[in-house]
């Protein structure tokens, strides 16, 4: 790996010439005057004094040459649709939404929420906040009412958007409902709600003077032209938030000039996809993913991105395939998880269409074992690239990056450290680096490459002791990833430090889900932890001491309650937190000091050793959870 070797190094010892040379790919209304201040530790600031704006780079740059190109290719299998937006047409449809936008008094700056499905309008509406210089915050559609309340308190949104349903295999999501669930809950609600209607909800009613209708405001605008509003480079362009070890999700903030020019950087390096060329990544929008390479990232390189709503396996399991071969798609992005879900298909699926034009496929969000990697890779033909990320850092930290260097891949391994990040593993107890083979916590030596989280929305404070505060008297960012490098620079990620855990790809904190529960009246208190899942990679799992233990004495009971708590779970988070199974015992296995030691709980679910048990308080406390789960 030479040639990359000297790109990574120059990253870093010539950082400032690198990126001037990476941020030529974008345009800049003003140009900048200072690649980086770093004045103020670990905050950083790229492309000082330069102006742009994420819309115009997106869409209004390509319209001379690429006007008639299509843009966006949205793909229904849940409807049986697909449109087309050539950039003119994607255009005239970000300025109307725009417009109605604006006409809500939305400015620069404002907040604007979208709890959305997956319908062209969410990008749509995406690209119009970046135009008038509004930061979206996009909700994912699967979050309850409670979460999504908590993040419009959060981030006080002047306006939110949404839609009366989503549909998933078939069956409506009605959106409308839970987000007048969520305005109720929340303290800080927006004056108004853009509903686009899709008819799905046959008892869809508008509340008056509060919900406005997507297709007739947009109809009143439609000849908006709307003009871009230029930002400095540091202007914040979303907040997505995320999970933690704490129940409240953070806000991640991003900047515009930074993010614009990684993204345009990966698609090249990293990505390979060209302007012209088709992209097709399955996630949705309302993750970093969908963000950074449903939405900018290939728009941004003048690709053609597909916008898909439906599953994998619907109506079979060759959709995506046949998806690839009539678009000619180029470049794919999907999970561990749906790989997982297509290897228990019939092979004969993979090899039903012309998948000539695929040049690679890129897995993230959660670790892809070894014989997942190499089942798809086989039965692909084409390289399969891991890389790992977070919505921390908006674009990859570990990659092979084959627009640098044609890609050897290791199977279970990411690779190596993307350029512009100095990675480093350290060992947990003193911060040195650990050597080749030995396991070590995965920091980032600041500052953070552009394109990465600027702050937490609101509180600078907690960024710093969030991320940065895992090594006492060193600035260093932490990932709360374990990983280990082997003797030819590869890594390989070990699972999170933390008590975050990974469901399908979707981060969720054991925190989050131990107050879900907890909003049961009859539990006092919860250990959630995640276990392993041959198709999810991982699963929740719940033991709970009740207050009134009578309710679980008879097996019926048991039964109701376990039903009341994953019930309780839903309506505060949404299905994806919602436990695998709810143990109840009396007591939970602590240290003297009060610890819940969830790893040992984790470590006997796994059928593994619970470990090192000397500080334990009450040792029938482990007895419990092992009557529970029937192991000796
Ligand atoms: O634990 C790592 C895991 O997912 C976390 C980040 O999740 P999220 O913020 O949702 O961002 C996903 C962006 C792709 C990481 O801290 N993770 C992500 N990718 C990988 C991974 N674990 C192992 N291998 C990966 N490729």
């Amino acid at each position: 790996m030479g040639a990359y070797t000297d790109f990574h190094r120059r990253s870093i010892a010539d950082r400032e010439s690198f990126w001037t040379d990476e941020a030529r790919r974008i345009h800049w209304h003003r140009p900048f005057s200072q690649v980086l201040d770093y004045s103020k530790p670990p905050f950083a600031k790229w492309f000082v004094g330069g102006q742009t704006n994420l819309c115009h780079n997106a869409i209004d740059r390509h319209l001379a040459a690429r006007g008639d190109q299509p843009a966006l290719v949205y793909i229904s299998t849940e409807t049986n649709t697909e449109k087309t937006y050539t950039y003119r047409e994607l255009h005239t449809e970000v300025n109307r939404c725009a417009a109605v936008i604006a006409a809500q008094g939305v400015v620069r700056g404002d907040r604007v929420l979208l709890y959305m499905p997956m319908i062209p309008e969410a990008a749509i509406a995406m690209l119009a906040c970046a135009r008038l210089g509004a930061v979206h915050s996009v909700v994912f559609g699967g979050f309850a009412a409670a979460s999504c309340a908590s993040r419009i308190d959060d981030a006080k949104p002047k306006l939110l958007i949404t839609a009366d349903a989503g549909l998933r295999g078939g069956k409506a999501i009605h959106y409308k409902p839970l987000v007048d669930e969520a305005m109720r809950l929340a303290k800080h609600p927006p004056k108004n709600v853009l509903i686009v209607n899709r008819g799905i909800d046959k008892d869809f009613k508008p509340v008056p003077g509060r919900d406005l209708d997507y297709a007739e405001e947009t109809r009143k605008h439609a000849d908006a032209q709307v003009p871009v509003t230029w930002l400095e480079s540091s202007d914040p362009s979303y907040i997505l938030y995320t999970s933690g070890t704490t129940g409240k999700p953070k806000g991640v903030q991003r900047d515009t000039g930074g993010y614009a020019v990684a993204l345009a950087s990966s698609m090249e390096h990293i990505y390979c996809g060209k302007p012209g060329e088709t992209m097709f990544t399955t996630s949705d929008v309302g993750w970093v993913v969908g963000h950074s390479y449903i939405v900018y990232g290939p728009l941004i390189q003048g690709m053609t991105t597909i916008f898909y709503e439906g599953l994998p396996i619907r109506p079979d399991a060759g959709i995506w395939w046949k998806i690839v071969a009539d678009h000619k798609v180029s470049v794919m992005f999907s999970s561990p998880t749906a790989v997982r879900v297509l290897k228990k298909q019939d092979p004969a699926y993979m090899t039903k269409y012309d998948l000539s034009s695929l040049k690679h496929l890129f897995l993230a969000g959660e670790p892809l074992d070894e014989p997942t990697h190499r089942w798809i890779h086989d039965a692909l033909g084409k390289p399969v690239i891991d890389h790992y990320w977070q919505t921390e850092t908006g674009w990859p930290i570990l990659s092979l990056a084959p627009g640098i260097e044609p890609a050897k891949v290791k199977y279970g391994s990411p690779g190596y450290p993307v350029y512009g990040y100095d990675l480093k593993l350290l060992r947990e107890t003193d911060a040195t680096e650990a050597g080749p083979d030995e396991k070590g916590v995965l920091t980032i030596a600041p500052p953070l490459p552009p394109g990465c989280m600027t702050t937490v929305w609101g509180d600078d404070e907690r960024f710093v002791s969030t991320y940065f505060s895992d090594f006492p008297g060193k600035l260093l960012y932490s990932t709360f990833d374990w990983g280990v490098r082997d003797k030819d620079g590869y890594t390989f990620i070990l699972g999170r430090t933390d008590d975050v855990i990974n469901v399908a790809g979707h981060r969720i904190g054991t925190r989050e889900i131990e107050e879900a529960v907890q909003a049961h009246s009859n539990i006092a208190e919860v250990a959630v932890v995640g276990v392993a899942d041959p198709v999810k990679g991982q699963m929740p799992l719940a033991f709970a001491v009740v207050k009134d233990a009578k309710k679980v004495e008879a097996e019926a009971d048991r039964a109701q309650q376990e039903k009341e708590v994953l019930a309780a779970v839903d309506r505060q988070l949404g299905a994806i937190a919602r436990p695998k199974r709810v143990y109840f015992v009396t007591l939970l296995p602590k240290t003297r000091s009060g610890k819940l030691l969830r790893r040992s709980i984790q470590a006997l679910a796994e059928g593994r050793d619970p470990g090192d048990l000397t500080t334990i308080e009450d040792p029938t406390a482990l007895a419990q959870i092992r009557a529970a789960l029937g192991v000796k």
